[in-house]
């Protein structure tokens, strides 16, 4: 079976960042808003590093102004996924972007998306999650609204709740608050860390917050005592490598960390985090893992396995996906 159709389950991938940039530039167009800084001349997303990403997506994500709009977003991404293989996926969704926090405008965003969502579930058997993330340059309080919208709307398709944005600012317990209020409403945790900070900031995701998963996470990987504590507490990290090597993290795919972090005991996982910005797709993730370690099947069904026993769904979807693994045995 060829990489593309092997099932696979991505649990890291920001909605706005996987908006192919002609669906954006579309947007645009109807809307008549100025967004060409976005762009290169060859119509892909321009930008220098990971602070100017940040602005460049805010500034794409700008077009993105209804709920209808994040209806159309949520099939086109939905669509895109399938075509990969992707058998479930959970989606980072942003209350600040979808009706600036209001909880009344977000409960209308939440319904495009999750009848969008229904929709292409029915066509392509594709299962979608959502995971309400704050942003955290856009600092604490605006976080509060973010959890309270999460708060309000957490059941069995709001599963999760995390934080993206720039690492560089503030400090992750600064939103302890939001991060409490969502796992008193039942809400699973997650939480960028271990990408643009070292090691200490995923203890400061794992002891500080009590998150059970870490986007990203690998810079764990220069702190033995902290893998180990990863492998032996089960905190699954949400790995995204072509994320990193598009941003400079590591130079080269076999110097990625990815392996030696699982050889070591740790459960990896493999997503795009926003695939058009980088380049990706989930079948060009597997490629390049099996052409720098040498991964085959095997490998890719434990990552699968990895997945779905810390994905934030409930038990009988799970089992639904584990017969669907089961379909395509290595
Ligand atoms: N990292 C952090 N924050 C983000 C990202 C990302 O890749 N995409 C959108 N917000
Ligand atoms: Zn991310």
């Amino acid at each position: 079976m060829s990489l593309k159709d092997l099932p696979k389950l991505e649990l890291h991938l920001h909605i706005e960042g996987a908006a192919p940039p002609a669906f954006i530039r579309g947007l645009a167009q109807e809307k008549s808003v100025d967004i060409s800084r976005v762009f290169k001349e060859d119509g892909s997303y321009d930008f220098r590093d990971f602070v100017h990403f940040l602005s460049v997506y805010e500034a794409a994500t700008s077009v993105l102004k209804t709920p209808d709009d994040y209806a159309r977003l949520t099939t086109a991404v939905l669509e895109e996924s399938a075509a990969h293989g992707v058998i479930y996926t959970e989606m980072f969704i942003s209350p600040d972007f979808c009706g600036g926090s209001d909880v009344a405008a977000w409960r209308e965003y939440l319904h495009a998306m999750q009848e969008a969502a229904a929709r292409a579930e029915a066509k392509d058997g594709i299962v979608m999650r959502g995971i309400v993330t704050c942003i955290r340059h856009f600092g604490p309080e605006k976080a509060k609204a973010s959890a309270l919208c999460a708060a309000e709307t957490a059941g069995d398709w709001i599963t999760g709740f995390g934080i993206g944005g720039d690492e560089g600012k503030g400090k992750l317990t600064d939103f302890a608050w939001s991060f409490d209020l969502a796992r008193e409403a039942g809400l699973q945790l997650t939480a960028h860390a271990g990408e643009w900070g070292g090691p200490a900031s995923v203890r400061e995701a794992v002891d500080g917050i009590g998150v059970v998963r870490v986007g990203h996470g690998v810079r764990a990987i220069e702190d033995l005592a902290l893998v180990d504590q990863l492998a032996e507490s089960g905190v699954t990290l949400e790995v995204c490598p072509g994320s990193n090597i598009v941003l400079g993290l590591y130079p080269k795919w076999d110097r990625h960390p990815i392996q030696a972090l699982r050889e070591r005991g740790v459960k990896v996982t493999v997503s795009t985090d926003d695939p058009p910005f980088f380049h990706t797709t989930m079948t060009r993730e597997y490629e390049q893992l099996e052409r720098a370690f040498g991964w085959g099947a095997e490998d890719f069904l434990e990552i699968s396995r990895n997945a779905l026993d810390a994905a934030f769904c409930d038990g009988d979807t799970k089992a639904k996906l584990a017969e669907r693994l089961k379909d395509h045995p290595a």
